[in-house]
């Protein structure tokens, strides 16, 4: 996702690096504070998984994440482990992985993994530069950026591990030391400078992801006040003055509402930065983190407008950006990035933690439970890089209607079309569960991203076992020594006159803040138990373009689920899809092919959407959890057969107005189920009225 795009576009970037030569401006910064955040995460370690996420990391950690330090190039033979293998020259391939890993091995205590994240820190902490520089590079090589997700990583594993605290923190402010000389010489390592071995497009990188750094530089401000304060803020100010500033981009005047692939790019070239579908992902949460710094609190609502407006113009109703590398429009064939994915869900889940507003944490669990598993194979050996919200095949396309994504992009596979998402997949669900529940204030704790697992801070424990979102019920057994208050967070979709808590024998209604949409329970010390019960009877249609509907039941998003049969191939390289050495990759990690057994040109009659659930039972769930069929609940309609047109390879936007018509003169019932597992499936469904016909 780097070099890719330089060598696509012609590199008119002149007037953004511009010159900057009056650099500093070192205002006494001493004593500043930062804005606080709403909520406080928990320090990495605190949350331990439950039920079906627990397995789904479990499955993470045995497939191919918990692999790549085994055998993956650009992760074990990487330039910053002493290798020589790197697949642009932002070296950012160690760097994503690590940042993933460290709270995959921490989450589930995997002995196996700890090792291989202690054995990368210690290489990368142990040579550290003498000048105080973290990783490889030398001289002109040298860029922040494959910086951002280690420093990201090495928070964590602090966090985590008091056996690492000193030494990270240590390595940190050498670090920053460094920067401030290099930030001061005319944002060297930041901006392009003719020579730089990262060229000019990519240098851009670094600039529009810059608040991944300044998460961990805010981190250590706050909480290992042992260096140099004054400098540490000036590297922050100096950052954020040197930046691609997304608020230029969120903004009325600029912001590019409507299907990108109608615009030239050479129209929108001096923004292409922003419009990439990585760096919206990551960039989503960059204002949030400039304010705690800037203290510009415009910035809340240019928070909000970024993200409604990315969703509104550019996203699918999985919670999935629509940017197939670059930011599209919201037609059904149109690509998402599973990267894109995990770093939306990590931004949304900040952006909860910043700025309070409940609408991030619902769209967080959006993502998480729809769009991102879905990209996946069940058994974690294989990812997709871009996914459709229509896609009734996998496999190698004849054509593409993606910007820059190639003809095996939307199969599952080792490194299918490029590299990147086989490193970065691995944060999505480690970090979803490190934000799932927040600290309140000083003594309070909050369940932020429902779902299973257990916290503990203290003396407290907080065990939320549940099937969530395969189920409604939540069951909180809570120990503590101090009486303390506890939040749940009500999602938007709940009908809250009808969800209720339970603390031990008396029960309520709950009575949500509006703005944090949390749930206050006070908790007497000693043992209790809470259940809560979300209460949602409601299937909800969205509408989407050209007479289409999304059908969405609770936090889960129901698709056409059509019935397939797979080949697979030996793992194909990257770079010209030519299979790669065998025995390179472990016999599990297979390329794939994907194919429908039946029709999927189907339109349904909304009115006769019906949902049932397998089981009675709340907590029971097949693992994997997200493959086809094995959710205990399912959706039906009425459907009939209906002509759809190609486009590029794919189905078209479907047939409107009198274009859509059955096929002969009868219907048949379709079968819809949670997205996750519905590897080929119709999102975007047209609707008929089929009162008709019988
Ligand atoms: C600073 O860097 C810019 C490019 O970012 C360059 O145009 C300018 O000449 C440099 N200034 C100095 C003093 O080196
Ligand atoms: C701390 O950093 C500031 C700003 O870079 C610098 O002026 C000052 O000399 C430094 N202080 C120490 C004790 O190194
Ligand atoms: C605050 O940020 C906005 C961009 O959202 C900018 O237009 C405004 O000038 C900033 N205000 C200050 C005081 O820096
Ligand atoms: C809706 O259909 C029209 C006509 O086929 C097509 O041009 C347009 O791109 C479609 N819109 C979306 C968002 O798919
Ligand atoms: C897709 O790949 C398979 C296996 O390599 C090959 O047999 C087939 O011809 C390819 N199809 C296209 C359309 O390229
Ligand atoms: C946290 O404390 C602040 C300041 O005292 C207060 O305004 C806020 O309401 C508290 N948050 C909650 C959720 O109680
Ligand atoms: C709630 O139930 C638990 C477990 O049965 C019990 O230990 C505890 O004393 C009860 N708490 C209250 C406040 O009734
Ligand atoms: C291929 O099909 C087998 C048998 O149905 C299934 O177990 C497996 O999960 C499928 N693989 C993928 C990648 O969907
Ligand atoms: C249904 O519940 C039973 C236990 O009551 C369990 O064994 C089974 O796996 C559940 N089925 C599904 C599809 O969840």
């Amino acid at each position: 996702m780097g070099w890719k795009i330089e060598a696509q576009i012609a590199l008119g970037f002149g007037i953004l690096v511009g010159s900057m030569n009056g650099v500093g401006g070192a205002t006494n910064r001493m004593n500043e504070t930062l804005v606080p955040l709403t909520f406080q995460p928990l320090p990495l370690g605190s949350i331990t998984p439950l039920g079906w996420l627990k397995d789904q990391l479990t499955l993470e950690a045995s497939g191919l994440a918990g692999h790549e330090h085994d055998f993956y190039n650009y992760v074990v033979h990487s330039t910053w482990l002493g290798g020589t293998q790197e697949y642009s020259a932002l070296r950012e391939g160690f760097p994503y992985w690590f940042n993933g890993l460290v709270p995959l091995a921490y989450s589930l205590s995997d002995s196996r993994l700890l090792d291989q994240v202690h054995s990368a820190a210690d290489y990368v902490l142990d040579n550290q530069q003498e000048d105080g520089w973290l990783g490889p590079e030398q001289g002109t090589e040298r860029n922040f950026w494959g910086r951002m997700p280690f420093c990201l990583g090495l928070m964590q594993l602090a966090q985590a591990d008091k056996e690492y605290e000193g030494k990270v923190v240590s390595a940190l402010w050498r670090f920053s030391g460094l920067m401030n000389s290099m930030l001061r010489d005319n944002f060297t390592g930041y901006h392009y400078h003719e020579g730089d071995q990262v060229g000019q497009g990519d240098e851009q990188w670094g600039r529009v992801r810059v608040q991944d750094m300044l998460i961990t530089l805010q981190w250590l401000y706050e909480t290992h006040p042992t260096g140099n304060m004054t400098q540490l803020m000036e590297n922050m100010d100096l950052l954020i003055q040197g930046s691609l500033n997304w608020a230029e981009w969120y903004n009325t005047a600029t912001y590019i509402t409507k299907d990108l692939n109608t615009v030239p790019v050479s129209v929108t070239e001096p923004h292409f930065a922003y419009e990439h579908g990585v760096n919206i992902g990551q960039g989503l949460k960059a204002l949030a983190v400039f304010r705690r710094v800037t203290h510009n609190d415009s910035l809340v609502q240019t928070s909000k407008n970024a993200v409604d407006w990315t969703f509104q113009y550019h996203g699918a109703a999985s919670g999935a950006i629509l940017a197939d590398e670059r930011l599209a429009g919201l037609s059904p064939y149109y690509g998402s990035e599973t990267c894109t994915l995990v770093e939306t869900m990590y931004s949304l889940s900040y952006l909860y933690q910043a700025l309070g507003d409940s609408s991030y944490a619902d769209r967080c669990e959006k993502t998480a439970f729809n769009a991102f598993p879905v990209q996946l194979t069940p058994d974690w050996w294989a990812r997709q890089y871009v996914s459709q919200p229509n896609q009734p095949y996998s496999e190698n396309l004849t054509e593409t209607p993606f910007w820059n994504v190639n003809d095996w992009g939307q199969t599952y596979g080792l490194e299918t079309d490029y590299p990147c998402c086989t490193v970065n997949h691995p944060q999505g669900y480690p970090k979803f569960l490190s934000n799932s529940y927040v600290k309140v204030n000083e003594t309070g704790l909050a369940h932020a991203l429902l779902s299973p697992g257990v916290a503990a801070i203290g003396d407290t424990i907080v065990k939320c076992e549940t099937a969530y979102p395969f189920g409604n019920t939540l069951i909180y057994t809570i120990t503590s020594r101090e009486s303390f208050d506890f939040y749940v967070r009500v999602p938007s979709w709940a009908e809250a006159s009808s969800t209720s808590i339970s603390l031990n024998s008396s029960t309520s209604t709950v009575k949500p803040d509006s703005h944090t949409g949390l749930h206050k329970i006070a908790i007497p010390s000693g043992s209790t138990i809470v259940t809560y019960a979300i209460s949602n009877l409601a299937i909800v249609q969205e509408k989407r373009a050209n007479d289409t509907v999304a059908i969405h039941h609770g936090a889960l998003i129901y698709a056409l689920n059509i019935p397939s049969t797979n080949t697979s191939l030996a793992p194909k390289s990257y770079s010209n899809n030519s299979p790669l050495p065998s025995g390179y990759a472990p016999p599990e990690s297979r390329d794939w092919i994907i194919t429908p057994t039946s029709t999927w040109a189907y339109a349904i009659d909304p009115s006769t959407l019906t949902f049932h659930s397998v089981n009675g039972t709340d907590t029971s769930l097949a693992n994997p959890i997200f493959a086809p069929g094995a959710a205990p609940m399912y959706i039906t309609a009425k459907a009939c057969e209906i002509e759809w047109g190609m486009y590029k390879g794919v189905p078209d936007a479907p047939p409107t107005g009198g274009n859509r018509k059955c096929k002969g003169n009868k219907t048949t019932e379709i079968r819809l189920e949670p997205l996750g597992g519905a590897k080929l499936h119709l999102v975007d469904l047209p609707v008929l009225d089929l009162g008709g016909i019988a």
